[in-house]
């Protein structure tokens, strides 16, 4: 190859997997999750019912969720010391550093989630404790952020009011969970949980192909997905937003400096690899925006902005002829905002949604017996030079 033809190389549009579990139509934006439409389910599910799902490929019975939910809250404590290692960080350290070492660390309590093709039950087991945890690392890390005492799981709560209670509860008093606040987040939670092989999931089919166990597998999914062109991306909208407000509002300067190929700045919140129409979770995500911040009487200036941009920017030739919509980023840290969680915490909130995801990924992968990923690459560098000694060089 000596470069007469382009190659468009990477996993831009690779058929990487056949996958059972998420359907994506780009051009039409339809999502569905083992068939069912994202609409329905973030209308009618709740976010445990959506993991079972995607995990195990049907919706659940009443006993069948009941069971579910009464075998993660068998699980949803960490070995205390796990709580040594939450000491050991900075208190300014990014929380999406904690999420990937801890849940990387859940590995050396549990050895039999190690064995490389482990019996079926040891596998239901490991990612049910992850499930089961992954809330409590979660609102773990948050408190510490905060300097504030820890506050454990409780069995009389469901999935996501056990979160709630964890991040919000206080140890001198019980804390009402506002019920708009638990369907808000299930909501969110839902549209978050797969997203067929995006780059986080990849990732973790990538690592769990060598036979890596689910921990350290969705360890490497949760740093794929810090990076800000992935999920990262919902902390950095709000940031961009914030800034905007700063300089005054004036969007039409900041659609023009996303368009300027000189300036580094771009659009966060806007476009997708796969949505060459409007991303399906952004229309019902900020509809809820809306709803939620009026439920919760909050008026948030940086709504109107990004209101403003989208509109600017759905009549602006650059993001016309490029397709550039606004994807799920684009209005969910704005919600998370209203929920009173602070930036730093929004791309973990997004790791929190997408775990199930992750897990019915990496469940597939094992039950097909796919072998180790090993792509191959196109060479473009030296063909053959002889050795010379450094005094030559
Ligand atoms: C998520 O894959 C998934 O499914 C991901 C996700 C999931 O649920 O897992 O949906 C979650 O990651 C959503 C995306 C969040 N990221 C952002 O919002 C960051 C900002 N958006 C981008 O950087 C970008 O749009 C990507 C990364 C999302 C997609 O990039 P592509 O498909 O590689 O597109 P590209 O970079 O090749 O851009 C094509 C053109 C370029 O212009 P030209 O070279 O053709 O002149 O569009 C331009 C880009 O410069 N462009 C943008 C832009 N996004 C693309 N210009 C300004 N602002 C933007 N946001």
């Amino acid at each position: 190859l000596t470069g007469h033809i382009t190659l468009d190389l990477g996993y831009k549009n690779t058929g990487s997997t056949k996958s059972a579990i998420t359907f994506l139509d780009g051009e039409k934006g339809i999502l569905k999750y083992r068939g069912y439409s994202i609409e329905e389910l973030a209308e009618k599910s709740t976010f445990l019912e959506v993991a079972f799902l995607l995990i195990y490929g049907d919706l659940p019975t009443t006993k069948a969720l009941e069971d579910f939910q009464s075998q993660i809250t068998k699980h949803t404590l960490i070995h205390e010391d796990m709580k040594k290692f939450l000491d050991g960080y900075p208190s300014k350290s990014h929380p999406m550093a904690q999420l990937a070492s801890l849940v990387c660390s859940l590995s050396t309590f549990y050895p039999e989630s190690l064995k490389a093709n482990s019996s079926p039950e040891t596998m239901d087991l490991t990612m049910i404790k992850l499930l089961a945890k992954f809330p409590t690392i979660v609102s773990f890390i948050y408190k510490k952020s905060l300097g504030h005492p820890l506050i454990y799981p409780k069995n009389k709560y469901d999935y996501v009011s056990n979160y709630l209670n964890m991040t919000f509860g206080q140890r001198t008093e019980e804390v009402e969970i506002d019920p708009v606040v638990v369907k808000a987040m299930n909501t969110l939670l839902i549209l978050h949980a797969d997203h067929e092989q995006n780059c986080s999931a990849s990732t973790v089919r990538m690592v769990g192909s060598s036979d890596c166990n689910l921990y350290a597998s969705v360890s490497a999914g949760i740093d794929a997905l810090w990076g800000p062109l992935h999920g990262g991306a919902n902390q950095a909208v709000i940031e961009m937003l914030e800034l905007i407000k700063e300089d005054g509002g004036d969007t039409e300067k900041w659609i023009n400096k996303a368009k300027d190929k000189n300036d580094p700045f771009r659009m966060m919140g806007f476009g997708h690899r796969v949505y060459k129409n409007f991303d399906p979770r952004a229309k019902i995500i900020k509809k809820a925006c809306d709803d939620i911040l009026e439920k919760l009487g909050i008026n948030d200036p940086v709504l109107e902005i990004a209101k403003k941009l989208e509109e600017a920017a759905l009549s602006d030739p650059y993001f016309v002829e490029r397709k550039l919509y606004p994807n799920v980023d684009f209005y969910s840290g704005i919600i998370y905002r209203a929920l009173g969680f602070p930036t730093d915490m929004f791309t973990v909130l997004f790791a929190l949604g997408r775990l199930p995801g992750w897990i019915a990924q990496w469940k597939e992968m094992h039950e097909n017996k796919e072998p180790i990923g090993r792509p191959r690459q196109v060479y473009v560098g030296h063909t053959n030079r002889a050795f010379v000694e450094i005094e030559k060089r």
